[in-house]
């Protein structure tokens, strides 16, 4: 075939092309798309004729057929998407949209019942003026048992019940105690702090875990008495379990204050009449404490002649476990989603 013939073809194939209408439909375009560019399309068939065209000519020939091709698929590229962009507007308009559908809740989670505790006791003493303090999980055996007035051989330091690190001279702290100390060496009297934490014995069972929680509050200042502390832990008791609950001081021994004593409350049970929980005495248990002893106060740096102070620890697991009823302190740690999703809501 003589070259003129098919430059002049595409020529007019390029003035053919330049006045083709944009595809309205999916079927325009099918038709447009083999038409020109299908297997056996015009183009095809022209790029074949290019193997008779004398060398010369090549370039120019060439070149229109590239032109053709990028105006074509220019031409079904953007025909293509307005030909999907009118279908979904379609669509859209076709259909009904109920806006007051309620939407799809996101599941929210919600503060474990130890954390919801926790903060709970802690509201209620920063609410009495109590400042917040924390102290370190590993601890060394001075703060947590030596400058707590603990003797060298006290058996709380046993191995059975402390974990010791390898390696380091240290110990997971076995009670947040030490934060008194560290608190009252930090700051110096008058001082009036809630520490919260997690502590660890080597001891599990349903009613211990190896790891737990604790609450520490002290105060510091001049002339305390022990009618402070009852009076600031019945006030909390109060907060906690409401107006009717009673109170009351039994005589106990720990090492950092002298006197000591333990708190009960009438049982959360029963009221106080007298049931399993409470093992019918109607009373419950629920923290140690005690006057600051001289000796932790000197260990502090803060002279025992001219400052006193009060002390209290409780256990959070405990008070939880009575607070929801539950009777087995692992169910707090295994993660059981059918367990945690009953705290949901607010507790
Ligand atoms: N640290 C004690 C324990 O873990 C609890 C405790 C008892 C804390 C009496 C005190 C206190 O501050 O005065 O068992």
């Amino acid at each position: 075939m003589p070259a003129e013939n098919l430059i002049e073809k595409l020529l007019s194939l390029k003035g053919e092309v330049a006045s083709v209408p944009s595809p309205a439909d999916e079927k325009e375009l099918e038709s447009v798309r083999i038409k020109y560019l299908g297997k056996k399309g015009v183009l095809s068939i022209l790029s074949q004729e290019m193997r008779s065209v004398p060398a010369d000519q090549k370039p120019e020939a060439g070149k229109l057929l590239q032109e053709i091709r990028s105006t074509l698929e220019g031409l079904v590229g953007s025909a293509e998407i307005e030909i999907k962009r009118n279908k979904v507007r379609r669509e859209i308009e076709g259909e009904f949209f109920d806006t007051t559908l309620p939407s799809i809740q996101p599941e929210f989670g919600s503060a474990h019942p130890i954390s919801a505790v926790m903060d709970e006791i802690t509201d209620i003493f920063s609410g009495m003026g109590f400042q917040v303090e924390e102290g370190p999980e590993t601890e060394s055996d001075l703060y947590n048992f030596e400058k707590l007035n603990f003797p060298p051989e006290h058996p709380a330091r046993d191995m059975q019940d402390t974990f010791h690190l390898l390696d380091v001279e240290k110990i997971l702290r076995t009670h947040t105690s030490p934060v008194q100390v560290r608190a009252m060496e930090k700051y110096g009297p008058p001082l009036a702090v809630i520490a919260p934490g997690k502590v660890y014995r080597c001891d599990a069972d349903v009613t211990h875990s190896p790891m737990f929680h604790q609450i520490e509050g002290f105060v510091i200042d001049k002339n305390i008495t022990m009618g402070d502390l009852k009076g600031t832990l019945k006030a909390f008791a109060t907060r906690l379990y409401g107006a009717d609950v009673k109170v009351r001081l039994r005589p106990s021994f720990f090492p950092f204050v002298e006197p000591g004593a333990e708190m009960d409350v009438s049982c959360v049970i029963c009221g106080g009449a007298g049931c399993r929980v409470c093992k019918q005495s109607g009373w419950l248990e629920i923290l140690g404490a005690g006057m600051i002893h001289p000796n932790v106060l000197k260990a502090s740096g803060i002279d025992p002649d001219q400052w006193g102070g009060f002390a209290f620890g409780l256990g959070i697991e405990r008070i939880a476990m009575l607070k929801y009823g539950v009777d087995d302190i692992r169910l707090f740690f295994e993660n059981d989603m059918r367990f945690l999703r009953q705290f949901k809501g607010g507790v």
